[in-house]
């Protein structure tokens, strides 16, 4: 019987185990595996943590150390279901990206690093998304919306209602 307290289901876990072969070894498994939990459930809780832990044989204070490396993964609350990245390095910032960002949180009513109250949408900061010739730039999910403008904005939120 399924122990009501975990949190990994067994497709998370089926996949989590689909890459042991292609790395050399199971710790090197532990960015996938928290790739493969963020995108169940838009954070790792620190439950998650401690199933990955056990899977992977490490203790959960290694895996817990890799999530705390990168800023990307949310531990206390989900992201949205929408994760908009408003990229704020120097080719976006020199084409706009403070007042496209401005109006993105305005028009959404909330702060950078914040959700909206019916859970859509997160916006962030983003560095460098790599397409410095389309700034400014906002990656929303895997689309990367280029030479965005404050319509473009509004269009985006509408897609998002
Ligand atoms: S500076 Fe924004 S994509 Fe490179």
């Amino acid at each position: 019987m399924p122990d009501p307290e975990r949190i990994l289901t067994d497709d998370m876990v089926a996949a989590i185990k689909a890459y042991f072969p292609r790395y050399p070894s199971r710790q090197a498994v532990t960015l996938p595996a928290l790739h493969i939990v963020n995108a169940e459930l838009r954070h790792v809780p620190l439950q998650a943590v401690v199933e990955v832990a056990e899977l992977l044989e490490l203790s959960p204070a290694q895996v817990q150390d890799t999530l705390t490396f990168y800023g990307f993964f949310k531990q206390e609350t989900a992201h949205g279901e929408i994760r908009a990245w408003v990229c704020r390095s120097v080719s976006c910032h020199l084409r706009g990206a403070d007042e496209v960002l401005d109006h993105f949180c305005d028009q959404a009513h909330i702060k950078p690093g914040e959700t909206t109250g019916d859970g859509k949408l997160t916006i962030e900061y983003a560095e460098c998304l790599g397409a410095c010739e389309h700034a400014p730039c906002i990656l929303a999910n895997e689309t990367l919306h280029k030479c965005v403008s404050k319509e473009d904005v509004d269009s985006l939120l509408q897609s998002i209602k």
